[in-house]
């Protein structure tokens, strides 16, 4: 794919004429898509206007995703928005972000909840402004009851950060008496991570070129499936999205089992 093109939709990737139940892949649609949302910059840089630009031009693929993932009954769709180490970038740029966020949410929540999807914010919100924290609770209170679509946006977060506040969060139910310290597993220490209450992302996507997790869901992602394209987060759209799931609909996952007992099992 050419770097910065519109992913033009090829044969069988008419999303119009894909559903769930209608597509090759019905029975292959992941439960859970994360999606590292890069090349904003890149994509305005191009245009010769500032890396602004291509944040809010970032917002409209954000509202293509949501239509696609809804339309294809994708049960939760986790993006990430601001990693705990986009605070070193330009002033300038961070605060054109957070002026971004306050306005989204200002715009999209009434939108989002009369599609039904449930807001999250995932990261350590603690480092916010307080009218766009504010904003970010009233927004995850009011679609707290949707159920169409769990719609978590990940910011200030950092996986590394996520499995220490796991740990420190098991550390105190230690301290109280609720668990014992060899009783801490994989599986006593899950809940306490980010987004234990859904179905780990089965698909990874990362947009605009690089091949890097960069602290994304660690824990979370351990079995995904990953794609990446060289596509800009703004030229993506529905076409492109499906691309993935078509990619992900012919990938075996076999959990650590042979190739020949998986297809044994199925
Ligand atoms: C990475 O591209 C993108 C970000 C750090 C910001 C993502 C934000 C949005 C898509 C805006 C809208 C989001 C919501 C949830 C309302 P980059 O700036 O690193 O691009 P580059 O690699 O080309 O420099």
């Amino acid at each position: 794919m050419v770097r910065g093109a519109r992913c033009a939709p090829g044969a069988g990737t008419d999303v119009n004429a894909t559903t769930p139940e209608g597509s090759a892949s019905a029975a292959r649609i992941p439960r859970h898509l994360a999606i590292v949302m890069d090349g904003n910059g890149r994509w305005a840089e191009q245009r010769h206007r500032p890396r602004s630009f291509g944040h809010r031009a970032g917002q409209k693929a954000v509202r293509e995703a949501v239509e696609f993932c809804l339309r294809q009954r994708i049960e939760a769709l986790t993006l990430f928005a601001f990693s705990s180490e986009n605070w070193r970038r330009p002033q300038d740029e961070v605060g054109a972000l957070m002026e971004l966020f306050l306005k989204a949410l200002d715009k999209e929540t009434d939108e989002l909840h009369g599609h039904g999807v449930r807001v999250r914010f995932v990261g350590d919100l603690t480092a916010f402004a307080e009218p766009l924290r504010q904003r970010m609770q009233a927004a995850m209170a009011k679609t707290a009851g949707n159920t169409a679509l769990a719609l978590n946006v990940c910011v200030n977060y950092g996986g590394r950060w996520d499995i220490a506040q796991a740990a420190r969060r098991a550390a105190e139910a230690v301290a109280r008496g609720e668990l014992t310290a060899d009783a801490i597993d994989e599986r006593t220490l899950a809940p306490y991570l980010s987004l234990a209450d859904l179905p780990p992302p089965d698909l990874f996507i990362r947009t605009g070129g690089e091949h890097r997790i960069s602290n994304f869901l660690l824990w979370q992602i351990a079995y995904a499936e990953l794609y990446f394209t060289d596509t800009l987060w703004p030229d993506v759209d529905q076409a492109c999205l499906q691309r993935a799931l078509d990619d992900y609909a012919g990938r075996q996952r076999r959990y650590g089992r042979t190739g020949a007992q998986v297809a044994q099992a199925s």
